[in-house]
């Protein structure tokens, strides 16, 4: 049995560059993971199976740790059934990578039970094939990711904000693909994203999400939220695609029927995992 934790991630800055022919965006972005992890359970067994603690995820081969598992075999060759439980922590349609945590989870643990098979690498192609955000997930926990998100430029840690952070999600979630549907990227502003990541690297952090623009449009109850939530903290800032925020100040929320939960910024070390 092999126990790892599946932490999120959460989007410092969100730079969308321009819709690309295969339909995908460019975008660039400073993805940082967080420690609120779900906790995946593997275990050899005499077929594949997979259990959740939340009714909501389905669990066929769309599940992306069952795209992992699957991705892993075909590319090692290796057959050996797996058991999976997930325990969901992380709130879903919130933009903080669950899934795709999860299925890099699910890469590294199987490497692990496979005697690291394959090399860092390979894990993060392979990755990268199962959706656009998983192979952030097998770098140490801070990297400025760029291409549809998958190209990777792992960053030192960067010193917890001096404020306390905080994620707080509504009950109403968005689908990804939605969001990117409702974005016109030709209209955004076209703020240099390299001079952004310089403001993160000099301790000015200068923190934007362009996808707030469509997803406000979809639901424009979270323009209001922000609004609010900025009366109380410091920074406020939608998450990936929404519809989480992250924000930085030392008031305790007060959001009720919203999920809110005080975190921190981890990294891991180099051959131990979160
Ligand atoms: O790669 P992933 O399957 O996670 O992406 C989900 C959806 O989000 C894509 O089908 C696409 O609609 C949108 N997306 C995008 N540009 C990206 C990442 C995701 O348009 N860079």
């Amino acid at each position: 049995m092999l126990t790892l934790r599946s932490p999120a991630k959460v989007n410092l800055f969100l730079r969308i560059l321009s819709k690309r022919p295969d339909g995908y965006h460019e975008l660039a972005s400073l993805f940082q993971a967080i420690d609120l992890c779900d906790i995946l359970h593997f275990s050899l067994s005499t077929s594949d199976t997979l259990s959740c603690t939340h009714p909501a995820i389905p669990l066929d081969s769309s599940n992306l740790i069952s795209k992992a598992i699957a991705a892993f075999k075909i590319k090692t060759g290796y057959n050996t059934p797996i058991q999976v439980h997930l325990e969901k922590n992380i709130p879903l349609e919130a933009g903080l990578g669950g899934g795709s945590s999860n299925a890099a989870t699910t890469l590294w643990a199987l490497n692990k039970l496979h005697n690291d098979l394959l090399s860092l690498s390979d894990l993060q192609s392979l990755a990268s094939t199962i959706g656009s955000d998983v192979a952030f997930f097998l770098t140490q926990g801070t990297a400025y990711c760029t291409g549809r998100g998958e190209i990777l430029n792992p960053m030192p840690a960067l010193p917890h904000p001096t404020h306390k952070l905080w994620i707080i999600k509504p009950n109403k979630g968005l689908s990804t693909p939605l969001v990117y549907r409702n974005l016109d990227a030709t209209k955004l502003e076209k703020r240099d994203p390299q001079k952004t990541l310089n403001t993160f690297l000099s301790q000015t952090p200068q923190y934007y999400n362009d996808l707030e623009i469509p997803a406000f449009q979809l639901e424009p109850s979270l323009a209001l939220l922000k609004e609010n939530l900025k009366k109380d903290y410091q920074t406020v800032l939608m998450s990936g695609s929404g519809t989480s925020f992250f924000c930085l100040g030392n008031n305790t929320p007060n959001q009720a029927d919203h999920f809110v939960t005080q975190t921190r910024f981890i990294n891991r070390e180099k051959s131990e995992w979160y």
